[in-house]
Order: C-alpha cells, then structure tokens, then sequence
C-alpha cells in the first residue's frame, strides 16, 4: 500500500489531489443521500461478538463492534469478504445459525433490546422492527410461487390473513411503486424477471411492514453496473419515500459514496473506522481505511492495480493488540500489545488506532513526516 496517512485531527488537508479526494469530489455531485436526522438513534449496538464453533477452536467472526445508525440514515458497512459484514446483520437479527452463536452484546432497535426477545416477539419483530435483505435473496425467491403470493406471505404471516384483496392488491402496486417495478410483474414468476427486477422485489418485501430499519446485504452484487446504480437508487428512493433508515453491506467502495451518509469499515471482525463519508474518501484515517480507497480503479489517472493479500492471520487465533498489524506499515511495538480502542476524532468520525491517541501525537507527526519524505 502506499503510505498515506491525512489525519483530519491534526488539520492537515491531502496534498494535492489524491486520487480518493479526486473521486470524492467527482462523486459529490451525484450523490444523492438522504439527510440523516443525528439526534435520534433507532439502532444500537454495542460490543457485539459472534463466533463459530469449529473442531479446531472458535472462529471469531464479529468481535465486540459497536456503532449506532441514526434516524433516516443510510449507513454504508464494508471491509474485505470474510470480515464479518454478513454475520453482523444476521446477529442484529438474531438469525444467526449454529455453528455461529452470539457470545456478547447489546442490540438495541428504537429502546428495545432485541436480545431480551421471546421468540414470538422476535418474529414480529423482524419485518416490522427491522428488516433484512439477505445477501443473494434474489436468487432465494421460491421459483414455484408468483411474485404477488411471495410478498403477500410476508404481509399475512405478520398481519394475519387479508379478506380484502382488492386492498390487498393495491398495496402491493403501491410498493411496486415505491422500488420501480410495473404492475405486470404481479403474476408472474421469479424466472420471468431480471436479476435488477428480482433484486427490487426482495426490496419490496424487505420495507413491505414499514419497518423502522433495513439492511441490504449486497443487494447490488452480482448485477451489471448499470443494474446496479438503478438497484441502489432504488434502495435510496424507498429509504425516503418510506421513511426507514438503511444500513447497506457491499464492497463497492465507488457506489457506497454515492448512496451513504456515513461508512462503517470491518477488518477482520473489527470496526476500524465509521466516519461521514466525505472524510473517509478524502481522509481515510485508519491504514486500512487508506488501503481500501487506495484500491478504488481510477479511469483517469491509469496506475498500477495494488496486489494486497487478503486477511493474513487464522480467525480464530487473532494477533495480540491491533487486528490490523499485521500488514500495517505503522505498526510499532505497542499495536502488539495493546488493542486500540474507537476513538472520536471529530463529530461522528471515529478510529481505532494508537496514531490518533493524543500520548502518540509524535509518531503520528514521525508517520506524516517520514511520507512526506518519500
Ligand atoms: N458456518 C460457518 N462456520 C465457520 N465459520 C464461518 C461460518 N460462516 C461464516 N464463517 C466465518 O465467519 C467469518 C465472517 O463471515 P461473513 O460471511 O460474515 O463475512 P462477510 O464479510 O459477509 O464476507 P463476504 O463479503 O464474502 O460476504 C469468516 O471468517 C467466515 O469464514
Ligand atoms: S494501531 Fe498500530 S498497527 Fe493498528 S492500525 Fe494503528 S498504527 Fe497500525
Ligand atoms: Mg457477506
């Protein structure tokens, strides 16, 4: 990676034009995001952590993350496959299958903890309180049931059955409405969609009970990138319409900006950085934060891709201290030691790293100076 450390607490601005302040600010003017209210928060979560049990020990796939998402908020999750995205939002969810388990945590949604939960209540609760858009959903449409029937089983399994089906009918053109999608799809089957369409049905059925927050986990995967912009103005057309807050899961750095308000980045089970998405692509603080823009193509200034490995240590024996020192090039002999803890460099920007601890404020400058030098 190259060594780009612009930490934002110490005033200083990228030189130049960096190639992620450059895409940063060719983004702004499409971005489209909703104007998240930050003084109500409607989900929670503190120290959650989920392992797998394996005969060969624990993977730790979730370890101890904490962050809130805020009323009318699209928040952006990402960080490299394997890094705890997916199982993230299954444990929120309380859908986590065995092997895995929930070892410790908080989850709380509008005061409610959700681990407090009977599971008739939890049942309820999903759809209603929060809503999942599971990663490859599209491809998980029962191929033998018409769209309409799909999504009125999510309506009567949470309302009961509906006598009215006129009304019944009318609501489901309403969400159809709402993700883009034509009336006629409402008799046909999965197979007699596209992969975009399919995609916006499972957006349908994932806001179909209004529920106060929805995850998509990769909901633009696997699509082709035309597909994929339309699949994602799409979430952001409902978020609005509807008036749920968001939490989108995805690799693509480049559509994440133009759809989130903040970005929330895992490392190997870690939350390493969350910060307004202007500051994470025109000042990444945390080196993994700077790898990832760093990895973002650019069309206009050809370079050469970085070949990175992935994740480096086994999960279920992590490094001692930083999670990330293994490849980071800031790594000293404290990282091994001690973990570093979030901190809160400005309003609603937080890192975990010993760099931006006020005691290291000199290898910090070292760390700036000795890239300066190169
Ligand atoms: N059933 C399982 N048994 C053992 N380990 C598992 C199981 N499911 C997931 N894991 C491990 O948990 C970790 C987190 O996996 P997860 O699917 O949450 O990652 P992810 O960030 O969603 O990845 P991707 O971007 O590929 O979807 C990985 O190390 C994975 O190998
Ligand atoms: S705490 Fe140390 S090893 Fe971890 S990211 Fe910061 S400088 Fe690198
Ligand atoms: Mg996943």
């Amino acid at each position: 990676m190259s060594q780009q450390l612009n930490p934002a607490s110490l005033s200083q601005t990228a030189e130049g034009t960096s190639q992620p302040a450059d895409f940063a600010s060719r983004m702004e003017g499409e971005r489209s995001r909703g104007k998240g209210r930050k003084d109500r928060v409607v989900l929670k979560v503190d120290n959650l952590r989920i392992h797998y049990a394996t005969p060969q020990g624990d993977v730790i796939a979730v370890s101890d993350i904490s962050f809130k998402l805020y009323e009318g908020e699209t928040l952006g999750l990402v960080g490299e496959s394997g890094c705890g995205k997916s199982t993230t939002a299954y444990g929120i969810l309380q859908l986590v299958q065995p092997p895995g388990y929930i070892v410790n945590g908080s989850i709380e949604v509008d005061g409610t903890e959700v681990l407090d939960l009977e599971e008739e209540e939890l049942r309820k609760f999903r759809w209603t309180g929060l809503s999942l858009i599971p990663q490859g959903a599209m491809n998980s449409l029962n191929p033998t049931m018409r769209v309409k029937d799909q999504i009125i089983d999510v309506i009567e399994a949470h309302e009961g059955k509906q006598s009215d089906k006129e009304a019944l009918r009318e609501r489901i053109f309403g969400l159809f409405q709402n993700v883009g999608l034509p009336n006629r799809i409402y008799n046909m089957y999965p197979h007699e969609l596209s992969g975009g369409m399919k995609q916006r049905v499972c957006i349908a059925m994932g806001v179909a009970l209004h529920p106060t927050a929805v995850i998509a986990d990769e909901a633009t995967s696997a699509l082709d990138v035309v597909v994929q912009r339309i699949v994602a103005q799409t979430l952001i057309k409902v978020k609005d319409e509807i008036g749920v807050s968001l939490i989108v899961i995805g690799h693509d750095m480049g559509l994440l900006a133009q759809i989130v308000d903040r970005i929330a980045v895992m490392y190997a089970g870690k939350m390493v950085e969350i910060a307004p998405v202007e500051n994470v692509y025109a000042q990444p603080l945390h080196p993994y934060t700077q790898l990832l823009i760093d990895s973002i193509p650019s069309i206009k200034e050809r370079k050469p891709l970085k070949i990175t490995e992935g994740i480096t240590h086994d999960p279920r024996n992590p490094p001692s201290g930083c999670i990330f020192r293994l490849r980071c090039p800031f790594a000293w002999g404290h990282c091994a030691e001690v973990e570093p803890r979030q901190i809160m460099v400005e309003d609603l920007h937080e890192v975990a790293c010993h760099l931006y601890d006020e005691q290291f404020h000199e290898r910090r400058a070292n760390a700036l100076a000795t890239i300066a030098n190169s």
